[in-house]
């Protein structure tokens, strides 16, 4: 799936201006920080008293996964036939997978259970758990997971109207799920994308809990999904540790759960911080930047959900000392809504030739490129610097840890 991503130079370099400096990259560049994901990854497996499925929609590049599992990462969200033959090939029987998308296509569930031993899936209606039972043959070894619909008042991308089983319905299916199944069987929710109120997670458990009452059945599993938010510049977000508390102090109360594992599926504050576009300006018209990358490429996020994502100016040679003004973008195709308003503030003398980094891109970035009007193509360049706040502070970064080598070698060779 890492089909427009190109690895520009496996050198690893000390920031995006000067990978943009060594690649001079033709078209947008990704930057990759994997020990932003190494660094996300080991708190939450600190922290969590639970089992992370990393969602996989959010970031599925190589560099990704492959610091996911480097920091102890086994077990991954997967949403399509695609997700699930990436990660059964590169992590092999290891890997935990588990369907959680509640729409599959027959062959995809097929593919998965007989194919890649895929055990774990997710349904939100009796017509797909029938589709699952089908396909799998009648297997007795799944762990069914049964989605929940809950509130996603405290989310910035709310989800809820698509899916999760809800009322009698809901109590239907935890049933239908109980007999189907020798092996576990589960609920799940998701609060939204980019929850701001950890307070959201322990309604949802409650609400689970009450429904899991009325169904009157034993769960193994329960599984509190995504949602776990990423600094944006301007938009205060929790401690992370209260979202923490909350799930876990809810789960203790949970009367249904005293022997069910805790699950998660975090997928944007795992990978967020830890990747960046760089697009490059191809002109200019007084407050509007016209980019080499848009919302057809990896800024659909950025230019549609309108956060205020940070950005960098990057100009070869010396750095622009001109105030900030406000610009807003353009993407490269011919659409009309391939545009971002920002305000997104940068030197007032910015001009064609000079890139821009935009941040909090590993999540829901490269991820949801296309191909339109023949763009899209990225680069991808390695970088080990920490240049915006992040949630996860390291005792010590790649550049702190080089830093003091070199300091060490200074000192021996006096
Ligand atoms: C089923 C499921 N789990 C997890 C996620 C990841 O959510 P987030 O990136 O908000 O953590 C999503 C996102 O759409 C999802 O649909």
């Amino acid at each position: 799936m890492d089909h427009i991503l190109r690895l520009a130079s496996s050198a690893e370099h000390a920031s995006a201006a000067d990978a943009v400096a060594a690649v001079r990259p033709e078209g947008p560049l990704a930057i990759a920080r994997p020990h932003r994901v190494r660094a996300a990854a080991a708190w939450f497996r600190a922290k969590f008293e639970g089992e992370i499925f990393y969602a996989v929609k959010a970031n599925p590049s190589a560099w990704a996964l492959d610091a996911l599992w480097a920091a102890g990462v086994r077990g991954f969200d997967v949403a399509s036939e695609n997700e699930v033959r990436l990660v059964a090939e590169r992590f092999g029987s290891e890997a935990k997978l588990a369907f959680m998308h509640p729409v599959k296509s027959r062959r995809a569930i097929q593919r998965a259970y007989h194919d890649f031993g895929v055990r774990t899936f997710v349904t939100d209606t009796e017509e797909e758990l029938e589709k699952i039972l089908v396909e799998t043959g009648g297997a007795k070894d799944l762990t069914l997971i049964v989605r929940l619909a809950v509130s996603n008042d405290g989310a910035s991308l709310p989800l809820s109207q698509k899916f999760g089983a809800t009322g009698e319905e809901a109590v239907r299916l935890m049933n239908r799920a109980r007999r189907a199944t020798e092996d576990r069987m589960g609920v799940s929710f998701h609060v939204g994308s980019q929850c701001l109120r950890p307070m959201s997670y322990r309604a949802a458990m409650q609400d689970a809990d009450r429904a899991i009452i009325r169904a009157g059945v034993v769960v193994d599993i329960v599984d509190v999904g995504g949602g776990f938010p990423a600094i944006y510049p301007g938009a205060p977000i929790p401690p992370m540790e209260r979202y923490m508390d909350e799930i876990h102090q809810a789960f203790e109360q949970m009367r249904v759960a005293q022997n069910a594992e805790l699950w998660a599926e975090p997928g944007r504050a795992l990978v967020a911080e830890a990747g960046s576009i760089v697009a490059r300006v191809e002109l200019r018209k007084g407050g509007a930047l016209y980019l080499n990358d848009g919302s057809y490429g990896n800024l659909f996020d950025a230019t549609h959900v309108r956060w205020p994502y940070p950005v960098k100016h990057i100009r070869d040679g010396a750095a622009s000392r001109a105030k900030l003004a406000p610009f807003s973008f353009y993407g490269p195709t011919c659409d009309s809504i391939d545009a971002a308003a920002g305000p997104f503030l940068l030197p007032a003398d910015i001009r064609e030739g000079d890139h821009i980094e935009i941040g909090m891109l590993g999540a829901y970035g490269v991820a949801m490129a296309s191909r339109f009007n023949g763009f899209g193509e990225t680069e991808l360049a390695v970088a080990l610097d920490t240049p915006w706040p992040t949630l996860y502070s390291e005792a010590e970064t790649p550049l702190a840890a080089q830093a003091k080598a070199k300091r060490g070698k200074d000192k021996s060779a006096l």
